[in-house]
């Protein structure tokens, strides 16, 4: 018995060692610098490419739902221009709070003095200027050359505001994720020169799964890592509530499938009419003001993409649950 417990002594003590000592060297990490490749992208000043950089930046791909500033929630959330000076709000996770950036052309507390390549470089290979992982909030390392462009050229042209965002926060839990689970992630094969806009399946899943990033939120994801967890677009728990941290949001099946498939009983118009009808549901986190704006044929798009995933039976449905039931939701048997 003795011996018994002096090894169960000893392997407490080990325990607690390896444990220190991951969360000591993710304290030490996280802040780790990497390298990756500049993109040849240079801000063009063209006014069409002008336009349609707006386009993404406000609607399709929504950058404004993350990059306004406190207080603008309102207008970001009717789908209007309002700056994009950043720190919205907190995004929380276990590990801490993350602040979206002023993405303003001012100087100093915007990206007015960081380099085209800087920009494009963060963007596709999801390294900061400063060489620091970006956190995995924007999935647009596929974006089209012509697009990112596009994007950049818009930013350009954003009046400068002074706005300083709040640092970012990460206890050592948020510090280890950093250190050990979140790497620079890269584009999938080579990212496309240009991606012209018709109502084709390819330009669906390019809206859906790159540039509006509807996968991002209707598949199933780690709450700590962001990792993708579930099947693809089959919905689930997305995170707690704004301010009621005892409820779920969670995000209904975009699949084909008969049963479970949130639009499988839907015709086109009623998907289209959808999107302009703006948020219904007071809780959710869908851009909708942005999407109000997508045009006919990025809907279509959209829309014949979306029948063409593989069917998944998995209830998701109500999109505001109570939190206990996040297992239950999460293995797809509430
Ligand atoms: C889901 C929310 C979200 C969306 C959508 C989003 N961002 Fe971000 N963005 C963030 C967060 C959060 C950070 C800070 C991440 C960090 O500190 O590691 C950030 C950081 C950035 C940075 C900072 C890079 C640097 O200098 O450190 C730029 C530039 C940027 N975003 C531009 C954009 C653009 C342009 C779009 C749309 C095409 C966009 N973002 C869409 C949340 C978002
Ligand atoms: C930031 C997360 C997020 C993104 C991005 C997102 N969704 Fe959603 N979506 C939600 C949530 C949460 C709900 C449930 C609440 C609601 O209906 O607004 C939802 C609901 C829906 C619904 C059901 C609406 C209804 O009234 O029944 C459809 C359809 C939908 N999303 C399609 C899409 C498509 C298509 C895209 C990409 C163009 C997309 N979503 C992008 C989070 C998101």
């Amino acid at each position: 018995m003795k011996t018994f417990l002096k090894i169960l002594k000893w392997i407490g003590i080990l325990l607690l060692i390896a444990v220190l000592g991951i969360f000591i060297s993710g304290y030490v990490l996280y802040n780790k610098k990497y390298t990756a490749p500049y993109p040849d992208i240079r801000a063009s000043t063209d006014s069409a490419v002008i336009a349609h950089g707006k386009h993404l930046v406000y609607y399709s791909a929504h950058c404004v739902d993350c990059h306004f500033k406190p207080g603008d929630s309102l207008g970001a959330v009717n789908g209007e221009e309002v700056g994009l000076a950043g720190g919205a709000f907190p995004f929380v996770f276990p590990g801490g709070k993350f602040y979206s950036a002023n993405i303003s052309s001012d100087p100093e507390f915007g990206i007015g003095n960081i380099p085209d390549s800087a920009l494009a470089r963060a963007f596709r290979y999801g390294v900061k200027p400063d060489g620091s992982v970006l956190a995995p909030f924007m999935e647009m390392q596929n974006l089209s050359d012509e697009d990112l462009t596009a994007i950049i050229s818009f930013l350009r042209t954003l009046p400068p505001v002074k706005y300083k965002v709040p640092d970012n926060e990460l206890n050592l839990l948020g510090k280890a994720i950093m250190a050990f689970f979140i790497r620079p992630e890269g584009p999938k094969g080579t990212p496309p020169k240009e991606m012209k806009p018709d109502t084709t399946v390819a330009y669906g899943e390019y809206l859906v799964t790159v540039v509006s990033n509807c996968k991002g939120c209707h598949t199933y994801r780690n709450p700590n890592t962001g990792a993708y967890e579930g099947e693809l677009l089959a919905g689930g728990p997305f995170e707690p509530v704004h301010g009621d941290p005892t409820k779920m949001i969670v995000t209904p099946n975009l699949t084909p499938d008969p049963e479970t498939g949130h639009i499988y009983h839907w015709d086109y118009n009623q998907f289209r009419t959808r999107f302009t009808q703006g948020v219904l549901v007071k809780e959710t986190v869908m851009p909708w003001g942005s999407f109000k704006h997508l045009d006919s044929i990025e809907v279509k798009a959209i829309w014949k993409y979306l029948h063409t995933v593989p069917p998944v039976h998995k209830v998701c449905s109500p999109p505001v649950q109570d939190i206990k039931d996040w297992d239950k939701v999460a293995k797809g048997e509430s």
